[in-house]
């Protein structure tokens, strides 16, 4: 694992879509999993901006979400689907046909979730997969004791996740959709490269979790140590409980500073 420490979520979400930039640069046809939440907006803001700014072109990227809510519209204000095309697909150039997005409903879910697998595969894999933290270590939608080497499913989300998205839904819990569909954790662990987000104090204890402590179901996002690609993106708040923050920054600078003499 990369543990890479900004000073601020600004920096985290520079360093991330440059990642991803550098990436698209080196393979035009990037095949992206992405995540929704708070962490990542300031990343698809930067991306935006690139697009912009530079006219970086994801006219040939493919993108597979993370997951969906079940049981609200695809267009209600808070799905996902809504969420993608507010802060990302309706200001860059994906074409409409490369994204994908699981379903917000149960009907005919295990032939959905198998095709889902399947377009990923078709796809050629994910090259790059963004990823957020639950405060309990979630990954995806894949909530603790989710099995290691799940696959894309019907997940019931975990009364702590309940709490921390009723701010979306006028702030009660009842209201939270109770199930979602997710990619699993075996599907997120074949992703070339992983990119783990998080930002602020509420997150602290999840990432040494993640980063530091066993590798086991209770904390879903462990299972990344044994992905032979994973970079950790984060602010010093989310930083503040790993035992080994010097270490990790001075791995980042030695790094660093090996690029500058390659350049
Ligand atoms: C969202 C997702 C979730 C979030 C996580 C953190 O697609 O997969 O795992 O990444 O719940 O959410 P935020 O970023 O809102 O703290």
């Amino acid at each position: 694992m990369e543990i890479v420490i900004q000073p601020t979520y600004a920096r985290l979400a520079e360093v991330a879509a440059e990642i991803i930039r550098d990436a698209l640069l080196k393979k035009p046809n990037l095949v992206l999993g992405l995540a929704t939440g708070s962490t990542p907006i300031g990343v698809y803001e930067a991306l935006v901006e690139m697009h912009k700014t530079d006219g970086l072109d994801f006219s040939g990227v493919t993108t597979f979400n993370l997951d969906e809510y079940v049981g609200i519209p695809s267009d209600h204000p808070y799905s996902y689907h809504t969420f993608m095309e507010t802060h990302l697909f309706s200001l860059i150039n994906i074409p409409p046909e490369n994204r994908h997005i699981p379903q917000s409903t149960a009907v005919g879910h295990v032939g959905f979730c198998e095709r889902y697998e399947a377009a990923i595969v078709a796809a050629g894999g994910i090259d790059i997969q963004v990823l957020g933290i639950g405060k309990d270590g979630h990954i995806g939608f894949n909530e603790p004791s989710s099995s290691l080497g799940s696959r894309t499913r019907i997940k019931t989300l975990a009364r702590s996740t309940l709490e921390a998205n009723a701010p979306h839904f006028g702030g009660t819990i009842d209201a939270v959709p109770k199930m979602a569909i997710t990619m699993g954790v075996g599907t997120i662990m074949e992703a070339n490269q992983c990119l783990l987000l998080a930002s602020g104090e509420s997150k602290a204890a999840a990432i040494a979790n993640a980063v530091e402590g066993p590798i086991t179901a209770e904390v879903p996002a462990s299972v990344l140590q044994m992905h032979p690609q994973t970079v950790v993106v984060i602010d010093e708040a989310a930083a503040s409980q790993l035992k080994r923050i010097d270490y990790y920054k001075e791995v980042y600078a030695n790094k660093l500073e090996l690029l500058d003499q390659e350049i």
